[in-house]
């Protein structure tokens, strides 16, 4: 599915707004395709007020949604698993939150068996278009399928 930002952000947010944590999101993809884009989107969904800094410094955020608690991790700068350790890795993905997780792949294989993941890349020459893949991971929670009108992007 090839989504525009507004699309992504729609999608975002109906996840926010209709998944139940505990839930595990792993956002995959390049820089740049969009992932903080899609995870920030779906914090709003959740209920999530305020400003919502991309993680770089911190490498975890945990805002206050308004059924469960949401907590972006960007684990680009995370090299080696003792670094994960210190991070509270694993209490993380033993919570009862809505986690939404770039650069999963940096977590080795210390991935809750049950998740989503979302692949998203920017289509040749396409510059404001992502092409987004959906993945199912063993048994998750349901999550909300694309926007239903996907056709044209008023607003
Ligand atoms: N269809 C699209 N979906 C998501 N982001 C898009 C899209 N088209 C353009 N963009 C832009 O791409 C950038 C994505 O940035 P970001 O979400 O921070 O990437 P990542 O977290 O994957 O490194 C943003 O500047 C956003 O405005
Ligand atoms: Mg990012």
């Amino acid at each position: 599915m090839i989504l525009t930002e507004r699309q992504l952000v729609r999608w975002g947010e109906r996840i926010g707004g209709e998944v139940h944590p505990p839930f595990f999101l792993a956002l995959r993809g390049p820089l740049g395709a969009g992932k903080s884009v899609l995870a920030r989107a779906v914090a709003r969904g959740a209920g999530v007020e305020g400003p919502l800094p991309s993680p770089t410094f911190n490498l975890v955020f945990r805002y206050q949604g308004a059924t469960a608690d949401v907590i972006h991790v960007d684990l680009y700068r995370i090299h080696d698993p003792r670094e994960l350790k210190e991070l509270g890795w694993e209490e993380l993905c033993a919570g009862e939150d809505l986690l939404l997780v770039e650069w999963p792949e940096r977590a080795g294989g210390q991935l809750p068996a049950d998740r989503w993941e979302v692949e998203l890349c920017a289509p040749e020459g396409a510059s404001e278009l992502r092409e987004v893949m959906v993945l199912k991971v063993g048994s998750p929670p349901s999550l909300p399928s694309f926007p239903m009108a996907l056709s044209p992007d008023l607003g």
